[in-house]
């Protein structure tokens, strides 16, 4: 289906915007940039603008879109946490707020309602969402909920966050020719407005990807701002743990020869494809993440890795089937929805095995509850 003309006026100015950029940078920018502007160049960006993007009716659906159930899962870990004294909660990229809506009526009904719920949030669209979202479903809680606009200083809490990595702008590398090169965005011809160019890496970038020792012709993304704002957040974790879910895998998966032109995606009306240069911030582009550089950017701040597994093992874990047990199987109405959204959880053909949980802390003792059977930590 072709964008609206509303859309496509939005997407236009977007890519006047983007190839000023260009210009100005003497003819290039970096792919990060060229990320970072598409999902969140104020007002025009993906995430930005006003378009529905999550959900049935959007481009892509998230475990919280999905189901209840992943939220009062998660909430039986916060729960354990915020029993031993880590009152507060801060959600990073809370989307349309459907994780904090399900998180915050659970704690309550198990008797750990937080202090606060705060909301770390880029985008204000989706911030107005969410508060309208919580208003609606979590009433009785919403008093307990505040945006920041700014990472606190320090933190004592919990901080948790569904597919925000996968979302902070990636670098792209290849090696051609025997050198290390950068991916980045050069002015197109014809209908397309933009199209690839390479320049030498430097710096942080080239250190990393000479580490990787990459084959001839190999491409692939490294998370810089990823890493950074895992590390920014270890560094302000006063007392606490790190929760991240997203889909990927430890670097020896992440990199594996075969792997070799990446893991960039994107998404427009459930359509998955790999062209990130077309509709621009029409579309979502996302990347996986390498789980080992993020518990690596913590435990170089201070943190300890408390856990990593599948999200399959840590909803187990925390009791999915005691939750689905909840509902009689006789009731077919309200059990048969139910039984389906547990199987696109857990399956290993969906999210079961592709989406991984990595907790990461700092004065807190393991095992967590998530991770008490298969964690896969060791595999980092
Ligand atoms: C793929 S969506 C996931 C939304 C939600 N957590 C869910 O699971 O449905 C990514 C979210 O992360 C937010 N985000 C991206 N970078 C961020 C950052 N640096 N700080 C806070 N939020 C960010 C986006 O605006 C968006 O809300």
């Amino acid at each position: 289906m072709p964008p609206s003309a509303e859309a496509q006026a939005i997407s236009d100015r977007l890519a006047d915007l983007i190839a000023a950029e260009i210009d100005a940078g003497g003819g290039w920018i970096s792919f990060a940039r060229y990320m970072e502007l598409a999902l969140y160049a104020p007002g025009l960006g993906y995430y930005s603008a006003g378009s529905r993007k999550l959900g049935r009716d959007g481009d892509f659906v998230t475990a919280p879109e999905l189901s209840s159930l992943f939220g009062r899962c998660l909430a039986r870990q916060l729960a354990e946490l915020i029993g031993h004294g880590l009152r507060d909660v801060l959600e990073i990229g809370a989307g349309s707020g459907a994780l904090a809506a399900d998180l915050l009526p659970e704690l309550a009904a198990l008797g750990q309602a937080p202090d606060h719920y705060y909301i770390l949030e880029v985008s204000a669209d989706l911030r107005q969402r969410q508060q309208q979202r919580i208003a609606e479903r979590a009433p009785q809680q919403a008093a307990a909920v505040q945006w920041l606009d700014v990472l606190p200083a320090n933190f004592n809490g919990i901080i948790v966050g569904n597919e925000v990595l996968d979302a902070m702008p990636a670098h792209v590398v290849r090696m051609h020719g025997g050198a290390i090169e950068e991916a980045g965005v050069v002015r197109g011809s014809g209908d397309r407005p933009f199209a690839r160019g390479y320049r030498a890496a430097g710096g942080e970038l080239l250190k990393l990807a000479t580490a990787l020792s990459l084959p001839e012709g190999y491409e692939t993304e490294i998370q810089l701002a990823a890493r950074a704002f895992v590390t920014s957040f270890a560094r302000r974790l006063r007392s606490g743990a790190l929760l991240f879910v997203d889909y990927g895998f430890p670097a020896r998966e992440y990199y594996h020869p075969q792997r070799s032109s990446g893991t960039l995606m994107c998404h427009y009306r459930h359509h998955a494809h790999d062209d990130p240069l077309v509709l621009v911030g029409l579309q979502d582009i996302t990347t996986h993440v390498d789980f080992s550089a993020m518990a690596k950017a913590g435990t170089s701040a201070g943190l300890a890795v408390l856990g990593y597994t599948t999200q399959a093992q840590f909803l187990i874990n925390c009791g999915i089937t005691d939750i689905l047990g909840e509902t009689p199987a006789a009731d077919v109405r309200a059990y048969a929805p139910l039984a389906s959204q547990a199987q696109q959880l857990l399956s290993p053909a969906e999210m079961g095995e592709l989406f991984k949980v990595i907790a990461l802390g700092k004065g807190i003792a393991p095992p967590l509850l998530g991770f008490q059977r298969g964690d896969k930590s060791h595999t980092l």
